[in-house]
């Protein structure tokens, strides 16, 4: 293929740009049965906490109309267990990493990064505060743009290294060039977008909700054109700053929208479940939509629907 498929999230350059998305691959590891993972753009791992924690109660999963719900509620095996097992595999292989944080409040965020800033090997760092499946909705804190800047602003001061800050926003929201506006003040040097949004399932016959946690986050193709909006319009607000666009992708021409709305690569995710080797037939799939048009490079087309 003579289609050029770098790019770069600020000062992370990526070979390939599919990365997974954060929740749908764990830390990658279980992905090598299907392909070498050092060649995906990158690796965006599970969000990591500080503690380990069991999530929330069963069932956590829902399907729904081209799309389903999750409620896992960040079940994760905490920050040192990850550093052991999982980022030092991620690091021997060559994977380019992003690690995806999360923090129950905003101090947490701040020990993350202090935590995660002299560790070798991290690509980047994803800043989720955008979990719909939490306690409470005040710890939505990319609902609300101070709230936001305030974790960003803090992960920032504790950052001392190069790779790139990137803040993972939420759809649900009025309006998302806000949110990013904010984030970006505070320091943030791209955007991830979209998480999951709120939603629920209620069973009929039982006459309550489906999902132990009552509410979950929905993704899959059901919510590709919420994504698509939200990267456009914060590419309009914000050309300069790089976007991690996903939501919905399930082949290279869903891919190539978000990169014509402005992202400079997408993360794969919902899709990956069904079909673990996604993140790299899509990439091969994008590359292809992009020779078709005559187009010889990705980066050419970056917000090209802009223009148009
Ligand atoms: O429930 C979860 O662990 C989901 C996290 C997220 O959507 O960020």
């Amino acid at each position: 293929m003579s289609v050029d498929l770098t790019t770069s999230l600020g000062s992370l350059e990526l070979s390939a740009p599919t990365a997974t998305a954060s929740g749908c691959a764990a830390a990658g590891r279980e992905l090598a049965q299907f392909g070498d993972v050092s060649t995906l753009g990158a690796v965006v791992t599970k969000s990591i906490m500080l503690k380990a924690r069991s999530g929330r109660p069963t069932p956590r999963m829902a399907e729904t109309p081209r799309g389903m719900l999750n409620s896992i509620g960040l079940q994760g095996p905490g920050i040192e267990s990850f550093l052991e097992k999982d980022l030092s595999w991620l690091t021997e292989n060559n994977v380019t990493t992003i690690v995806s944080i999360a923090g129950n409040n905003v101090a947490e965020f701040g020990q993350l990064a202090r935590i995660l800033r002299d560790v070798p090997g991290i690509g980047g760092l994803e800043v989720n505060i955008s979990c719909p499946n939490v306690e409470s909705r005040g710890q939505v804190f990319a609902c609300n743009p101070v709230s936001a800047a305030d974790v960003i602003d803090t992960v920032r001061s504790e950052w001392t290294s190069s790779a790139p800050i990137l803040a993972k926003l939420s759809p649900d929201v009025t309006d998302i060039t806000e949110i990013a506006g904010s984030v970006i003040n505070a320091g943030a040097d791209g955007i991830s977008m979209i998480n999951t949004l709120l939603g629920m399932v209620i069973d009929v016959d039982k006459m309550k909700p489906v999902l132990g946690g009552r509410t979950g986050g929905l993704s899959g193709p059901a919510i590709r054109p919420v994504a698509v909006r939200a990267v456009y319009q914060v590419h309009a607000a914000f050309p300069e700053v790089p976007i991690l666009g996903m939501g919905g992708i399930r082949t290279g021409h869903d891919a190539l929208q978000f990169i014509a709305a402005g992202a400079s690569a997408v993360s794969i995710g919902t899709v990956v479940f069904g079909d673990p080797s996604s993140p790299w037939r899509i990439a091969n799939e994008l590359g292809q939509e992009l020779e078709q048009r005559g187009y010889s490079s990705l980066r050419e087309v970056i917000g090209l629907a802009h223009k148009n």
